[in-house]
């Protein structure tokens, strides 16, 4: 047997010099020619395979939106919405995501302030689904008045929506959670070149920018955004209009310090059933106000970026170009309708209508 290696082996060697040198080529072009050919055209992008979330949705998502939840909000299995190891940590991760992993939120159950607008739900809620078809993105409303929040403000309950669409579609990477109150101006708008892709990030977040709690001259606060902040913390995006951080508009992004903000926001004996004026609003700028780590994981982007006011000077007022308008304060003036309209009318307008400096 031992004897019999080196003669097997040497046979092996012979056979192999003596395969044809065509077959061998033959071989060898075959291959490149495939390798070529997939390339170009089985052109399957590597991002298509990679796992971006720890379950991609295959089962069609069922909400509830028609039948009030079983208890306590907290107690809800949505709490309990997963994050992928890469953003476990507090050092996070960047990445542009997926179109279809950008959800669209609307979190409203259609009363309050806005009903004085005629359908303003089915309305708002119906072009934002053209707007997500167009991007590939997901629309999603959930009804706000299941929750059991028990006394506090309803306006809270926007948080809630926020877990439970983090749940619902456990690839969503990023929630944009929208007021009722707010139309797209201009549908062409590509959030994840424009807002939270990580150069967009990068480009735009405003660096040590004073953060805000009533007008700046009255009530400097003295506390900044980071002067250098790591695109890779940046799970929140955010706007300040002239008094404070305004959530009509915020993106969330899927990571543990995410679910650990909403979590506290919605503490019930520290900050939920206090007395808070801006409710969950008032919550995350005293977050921010009080601790670095909250700096650290918020962007600031300017106003007009992603929450235009109807009304105000350059830096809050709707322009053409800006991607939506916001009806925020509307009601005190009672003017929610006329104003909606007037701007619904101008929907994708293209022509010069609200130009600088007006
Ligand atoms: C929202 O939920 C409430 C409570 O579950 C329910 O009474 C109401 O009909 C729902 N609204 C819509 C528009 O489905």
């Amino acid at each position: 047997m031992l004897r019999s290696f080196p003669a097997l082996a040497s046979n092996k060697m012979q056979a192999l010099q003596s395969l044809p040198r065509k077959s061998i080529i033959l071989a060898l072009s075959i291959v490149t020619i495939l390798i070529v050919l997939f390339r170009f055209y089985g052109d399957v992008p590597v991002d298509y395979y990679r796992n971006y979330a720890p379950a991609e949705a295959i089962a069609p998502v069922v909400t509830n939106n028609d039948k009030p939840q079983p208890g306590y909000f907290k107690a809800q299995p949505e709490w309990d919405w997963q994050v992928p190891d890469y953003s476990n940590g507090w050092q996070g991760y960047a990445r542009k995501p997926r179109n279809r992993d950008v959800l669209v939120l609307t979190a409203s159950d259609g009363g309050g302030h806005n009903s004085a607008i005629p359908n303003v739900l089915e309305r708002v809620l119906d072009d934002r689904e053209k707007y997500c078809q167009k991007h590939g993105y997901t629309n999603l409303w959930l009804n706000t008045s299941r929750y059991d929040i028990g006394e506090a403000h309803r306006t809270w309950s926007k948080i809630p929506a926020v877990a439970e669409a983090f749940y619902l579609y456990p690839s969503a990477e990023w929630v944009w959670l929208i007021d009722t109150d707010i139309i797209l101006m201009t549908p062409e708008y590509d959030l994840v070149n424009e807002v939270v892709g990580p150069d967009a990030i990068k480009r735009g977040i405003m660096r040590d920018t004073p953060i805000l709690d009533g007008q700046l001259k009255k009530n400097p606060t003295y506390i900044n955004t980071p002067k250098n902040p790591r695109v890779e913390d940046i799970d929140i995006l955010i706007t300040q209009d002239h008094q404070s951080v305004n959530t009509g508009s915020t993106f969330f992004r899927r990571s543990a310090f995410t679910r650990y903000l909403l979590e506290t926001m919605t503490d019930y004996s520290m900050l939920m059933g206090k007395e808070h004026t801006g409710a969950e609003q008032d919550a995350i700028k005293h977050l921010m106000l009080e601790h670095q780590l909250v700096r650290n994981h918020v962007g600031i982007y300017p106003q007009r970026k992603f929450n235009a006011y109807a009304q105000g000077g350059n830096n809050m007022g709707y322009r053409d170009g800006d991607l939506l308008v916001h009806f925020a304060g509307c009601w005190v003036g009672g003017k929610c309708q006329e104003w909606f309209e007037e701007f619904w009318g101008k929907k994708g307008h293209k022509d010069v209508w609200r130009p600088e400096g007006q």
